[in-house]
C-alpha cells in the first residue's frame, strides 16, 4: 500500500446487548480526545442509538448492512472521509448481511488504502465466540481484538474465552482487552438522554460525572493499546 489512510474500526459482537454501542461511543470519545478525525457509520438502522447521541458533533451516516447497497454506501463513505478514522457500529442482526456482502468491503480495502480493525465485544457465553469465527471468515485480513465487557464480570470470569483456542489465535495477531464497567445509573442516564460521552462529561451532576471520568480514564487506557495515534496531518 502506497499511502495509508486511517483505519476502519468495526465494532462487532453480533449478539444483542453485549455492549457494542457503548464501546462505539467510548471509542469515538477517545479518538476525538486524542485529536484524531473521526466519522461514524451507524448500521443499526432500527435503533441508531450511537448516531443519535453524536450526530451533532461527528459526521455520521446510516447504512443498512442487510442490503448490498448499504455496503456500497459504507465503502463510498470511507472514500469520502479519507482523512478520518471511520468507526462502524454494527447491529445485532447483521450476521447474514456480513456473510453475503461483507466481501464488498473486504475487496475495497486495498483501494481505500485502509486497514480494517475489528473490536469484537463479548459476554461470557459461548455463542459470542462462535459468531466471531464466522465473522472472521469474511475478513481474513482484518486485525481482530476481543473486548471482554466488564459489565458481565471481571476479566477472570471469562473462563470459556480464556481456555479457548480462539484466544490464542486472537493474541497471535491482536489483543484481548477489558472494557470497564460503568455504574448503572450513569449508564442509564447516558442511554436515556442519548448523550455523547463528551456532552455527558460537561452536563452530568458532579457525582455522576466523577464516575463517568473514572470510566473514561480506564477505557482510554484500553483504546490506547490498539489505536496508534497517527495523525494524518499536522
Ligand atoms: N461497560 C458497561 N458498563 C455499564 N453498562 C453497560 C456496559 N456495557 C453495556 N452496558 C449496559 O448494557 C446495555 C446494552 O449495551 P449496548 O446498547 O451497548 O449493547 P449493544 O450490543 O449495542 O446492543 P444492541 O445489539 O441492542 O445494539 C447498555 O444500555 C448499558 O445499560
Ligand atoms: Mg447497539
Amino acid at each position: 500500500m502506497a499511502t495509508e489512510n486511517p483505519p476502519i474500526y468495526m465494532i462487532g459482537g453480533s449478539k444483542g446487548g453485549v455492549g457494542k454501542s457503548f464501546v462505539t461511543l467510548a471509542l469515538v470519545d477517545y479518538l476525538r480526545r486524542v485529536d484524531v478525525n473521526v466519522a461514524l457509520v451507524e448500521t443499526d438502522t432500527s435503533n441508531p442509538d450511537v448516531m443519535k447521541a453524536i450526530h451533532d458533533e461527528v459526521e455520521c451516516a446510516s447504512c443498512d448492512l442487510d442490503d448490498v447497497s448499504g455496503w456500497m454506501d459504507l465503502v463510498n463513505f470511507c472514500d469520502a472521509h479519507r482523512d478520518s478514522v471511520v468507526v462502524v457500529n454494527t447491529a445485532a442482526r447483521s450476521q447474514a448481511g456480513v456473510a453475503h456482502y461483507g466481501g464488498t468491503l473486504a475487496n475495497a480495502l486495498d483501494e481505500l488504502a485502509r486497514r480494517l480493525v475489528v473490536l469484537w465485544v463479548i459476554n461470557r457465553q459461548r455463542d459470542s465466540l462462535e459468531l466471531l469465527l464466522k465473522f472472521g471468515a469474511t475478513f481474513p485480513r482484518a486485525v481482530t481484538h476481543v473486548v471482554r465487557n466488564g459489565y458481565f464480570g471481571a476479566s477472570e470470569k471469562f473462563a470459556l474465552y480464556r481456555e479457548s483456542n480462539l484466544r490464542k489465535a486472537i493474541e497471535e495477531q491482536g489483543q484481548s482487552l477489558d472494557f470497564p464497567d460503568l455504574a448503572d445509573r450513569v449508564a442509564d442516564e447516558l442511554r436515556s438522554q442519548r448523550l455523547s460521552i463528551r456532552k455527558a462529561a460537561e452536563t452530568m451532576h458532579i457525582g455522576e460525572r466523577a464516575e463517568l471520568l473514572r470510566w473514561r480514564a480506564l477505557f482510554s487506557t484500553m483504546f490506547a493499546k490498539v489505536t496508534p495515534v497517527s495523525r494524518s496531518h499536522g
